[in-house]
């Protein structure tokens, strides 16, 4: 398939070129060009959200089996392009090869699950109290839904909102992260071709300021789902919620990764390689916090610092880099600066990451480990979104525990233990969405419940059938047969 020169906005069946292009960059290679895109404004999204009202009653209406269809199809395609799209989402995002046909492995597992999600009950039926009434309570789309995305998971976050939108019957006017908008662009050219109507599915690719704020303020979108920073996703739910709108949030995490003295040390320093360093440590997942008890920590320290000497950094399309550059120059920023930070606190830097050369100009920046460090420091608080984590020194499961809860945030967590015992209270106490037991906090699964506690999520979970719970809405009607 040949590549458009500027690839345009998606609007009620119109391809919408605006008067300004952004052209995106490969952060493994800066010379490199990935694409062009149009950029939109508040008035592409008016036309957005009109055409996809249009759009929604009938697709809501046609039945659940029909929609379906088109999801499958677009499951499909997505399953058999995922190398070529895979490697696009590589070069746009800087994640390896991979984990971006991974992703859009993922997007199609996403697609596949929706489509059957179309077949399943579509609500309840009650006895009334009274002889001869029915009471129905029917999972209705709640109409036009906003979908606002962040650039780390280009196509699999923006999967798992528009796949169950669709699915439940609404329309979506759908705003990708400026910096990596190829596999949104992508994902839908595909879902369009596979046949969903004029309207129902608009791409508007712009800045978070205009075209996101523009999405939240209209009060013809009615509901919106985020995934980005606490900071944006606060301001964004207050003017949802201002106009009575549904609003559901997925935002930042600092996830810790609990090391008790009876784990297994090879585990342990597997999931702290994979969970905080993998993706480059860009993932709201990410186990940015390790707290070892006083027995494990010293062995832990060393056998992970060691592992991450030898950890390979590089071109994403390297098969042998564990993880790809940073991946924007505004993000390697942050990450430096929160290096300089935590010395300033007055944390160890073990391993002392800094910008390297891989050959290509890219944003390189190898892995760092902090200890040393103290809860209360700011590197132990704060989101880095980088290769970055920070040692914590626990006495016991308690002290772990209370550390691992001192946190604004409560995305997952995490514990490497043999104790069956000290796993279960571990499962009831981190005040968290999700906790993995011997595993990294990264790698949830596509049809069991995401979110998190605390200001890591806001509304109802996404994912699974949990899902239903905000693209629908429940109609419930009373029946007396003649
Ligand atoms: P961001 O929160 O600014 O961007 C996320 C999305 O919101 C993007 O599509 C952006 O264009 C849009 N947006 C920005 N301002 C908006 C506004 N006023 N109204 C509506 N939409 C708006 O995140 P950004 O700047 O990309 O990353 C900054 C930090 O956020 C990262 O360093 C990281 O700490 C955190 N983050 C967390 C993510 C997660 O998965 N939880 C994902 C991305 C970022
Ligand atoms: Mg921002």
């Amino acid at each position: 398939m040949s590549e458009p020169t500027v690839h345009p906005n998606r609007i009620g069946g119109e391809e919408r070129l605006g008067d300004d292009v952004r052209t995106v960059r490969n952060p493994s290679d800066l010379e490199e060009v990935v694409g062009r895109f149009a950029r939109a404004g508040a008035a592409d999204v008016a036309d957005a959200v009109e055409a996809a009202r249009a759009a929604a009653p009938a697709w809501g209406a046609r039945p659940g089996p029909d929609r379906a269809r088109i999801l499958a199809a677009a499951a499909g395609e997505l399953r058999e392009r995922a190398d070529e799209l895979g490697t696009l989402l590589s070069r746009e995002e800087g994640k390896t090869l991979a984990e971006g046909i991974g992703e859009f492995r993922r997007a199609a597992e996403l697609f596949d699950y929706y489509a059957q999600e179309a077949y399943r009950p579509v609500g309840t039926l009650l006895d009334s109290a009274r002889p001869g009434v029915g009471i129905e309570v029917r999972h209705a789309p709640i109409g036009v839904v906003g979908v606002i995305t962040p650039w780390n998971f280009p196509v699999a976050i923006p999967a798992w909102k528009i796949a169950p939108a669709l699915a439940y019957g609404n329309a979506v006017v759908f705003k990708p992260a400026e910096q990596a908008p190829a596999s949104a662009w992508h994902l839908c050219d595909v879902l369009i071709r596979a046949g969903l109507p004029d309207g129902v599915l608009n791409l508007v690719i712009g800045s978070g300021r205009e075209v996101g704020a523009a999405i939240a303020e209209h009060p013809g979108v009615d509901g919106v789902t985020f995934t980005g920073s606490t900071e944006i996703g606060r301001a964004l739910a207050a003017t949802v919620a201002g106009r009575l709108g549904k609003v559901q949030l997925e935002l930042g995490g600092k996830n810790a990764l609990v090391v008790l003295d009876d784990a297994d040390l090879d585990v342990a320093v597997e999931c702290a390689v994979q969970g905080a360093y993998g993706s480059t440590g860009q993932r709201c997942t990410a186990s940015s916090r390790l707290i070892a008890t006083r027995g494990v920590h010293d062995a832990f320290v060393e056998a992970l610092a060691e592992r991450l000497r030898s950890l390979r950094v590089g071109h994403a399309l390297d098969p042998e880099v564990f993880y790809g550059p940073v991946a924007s120059e505004a993000q390697l920023r942050q990450d430096l600066a929160y290096l300089e930070i935590g010395e300033a606190e007055g944390a160890t830097a073990l391993v002392r990451g800094g910008e390297i050369d891989a050959g290509r100009p890219g944003h390189y920046l190898s892995p760092t480990l902090f200890v040393g460090a103290r809860p209360e420091m700011r590197i132990a608080q704060e989101e880095i979104f980088g290769p970055v984590a920070t040692v914590l020194e626990a006495q016991d499961l308690d002290d772990a525990l209370r550390i691992a809860n001192d946190s604004p945030y409560g995305l997952v967590a995490a514990v490497a233990t043999r104790s069956l015992a000290a796993a279960e209270r571990f499962k009831r106490e981190a005040e968290v969405g999700m906790t993995m037991v011997n595993l990294p906090t990264a790698g949830q699964e596509a049809h069991a419940p995401f979110g998190g506690a605390k200001a890591s999520s806001y509304g109802p979970r996404e994912q699974g059938r949990y899902a239903r719970e905000f693209f629908t809405t429940a109609r419930t009607a009373y029946v007396r047969a003649g």
